[in-house]
């Protein structure tokens, strides 16, 4: 595997190939990355994967300095499960001036839900990832990339712009990857205590038990059992920003009866100093 930091050796590297098959991160790579790698890589003729600690995407409040950095063991990972070329840029490879020119998604999309506690959130996300896109698929004819399906409005964001922006890349979003009590694989797993790790499969249990019983009627109360699946999480000492049940197209709350209609629940929540956010699709 070639590890590469400057564009310019990115795009090198790139040259004789015609479809790269890429996954974007931020590091400290866990099972669900390297998942994503492996599904990618049949599906494209070189496998690039990027590290990068995207400051746009962080308000000032989160965890941007304390984000775990472990490029030499993400490095070794990543080398084990067949990628061929790690993006790895510095701060001024990649923005070697302040970053201006800006994409901003439809409010619609982008405002609700993780764009609501998070303001500005996907629009870092969505500005990092076309810059990204522009280094690596760069006078490629095609090329795939890959993103999780835990952040599941991530992916949302990311294919409208693709579309919108009729850029020649195949989305493939990969299932979320759980340790064995159902907790979904997330970098921040790292932030958590041995207590709060035992607690932490709680909130995936929430989001089933709320699925649950939205599925046990055709017409359900959502928004009193949302506040219901909230509150017992809450008494459990979380901090809920939701717990929710959306349209898996474009996340807005269901109308009418939900037989039929694709479904996902959607919950964030602070456990401790630690955000984690889950979804099921039902
Ligand atoms: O999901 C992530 O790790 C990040 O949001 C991404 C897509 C790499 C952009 O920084």
């Amino acid at each position: 595997m070639h590890i590469v930091h400057t564009i310019a050796e990115l795009r090198e590297r790139l040259s004789p190939f015609k479809r790269p098959a890429f996954v974007p991160t931020m590091g400290n790579l866990h099972d669900g990355h390297i998942a994503l790698v492996k599904q990618a890589k049949p599906l494209g003729d070189v496998t690039v994967s990027s590290i990068f600690v995207n400051r746009l995407q962080f308000a000032p409040n989160e965890d941007f300095d304390s984000y775990p950095r472990t490029l030499d063991a993400d490095a070794e990972r990543l080398e084990a499960a067949g990628c061929n070329v790690l993006f790895a840029p510095r701060e001024k490879d990649l923005y070697p001036e302040p970053q201006t020119y800006k994409v901003h998604p439809s409010s619609d999309l982008s405002s609700i839900l993780e764009g609501h506690f998070r303001p500005g959130f996907f629009i870092g996300v969505s500005t990092v990832v076309l810059k990204l896109f522009s280094c690596v698929y760069a006078g490629m004819p095609t090329g795939v990339a890959a993103f999780g399906k835990k952040d599941y409005q991530q992916v949302l964001v990311v294919r409208r712009m693709v579309q919108q922006f009729a850029l020649p890349i195949d989305i493939l979003a990969g299932e979320t990857q759980r340790a064995e009590d159902g907790l979904a694989l997330s970098s921040r797993n790292a932030y958590l205590n041995p207590v709060e790790r035992l607690e932490a499969a709680q909130l995936a249990k929430a989001l089933r038990a709320l699925g649950e019983s939205a599925k046990a009627s055709s017409t359900p109360d959502l928004p009193a059992l949302e506040a219901q699946a909230m509150q017992a999480l809450a008494r459990r000492g979380w901090k809920p920003d939701y717990l929710t049940v959306r349209r898996r197209d474009d996340l807005l709350p269901p109308q009418g009866p939900l037989a039929g209609q694709p479904l996902v629940v959607l919950g964030a929540a602070k456990l401790g100093n630690t955000r984690l956010i889950d979804n099921l699709e039902i």
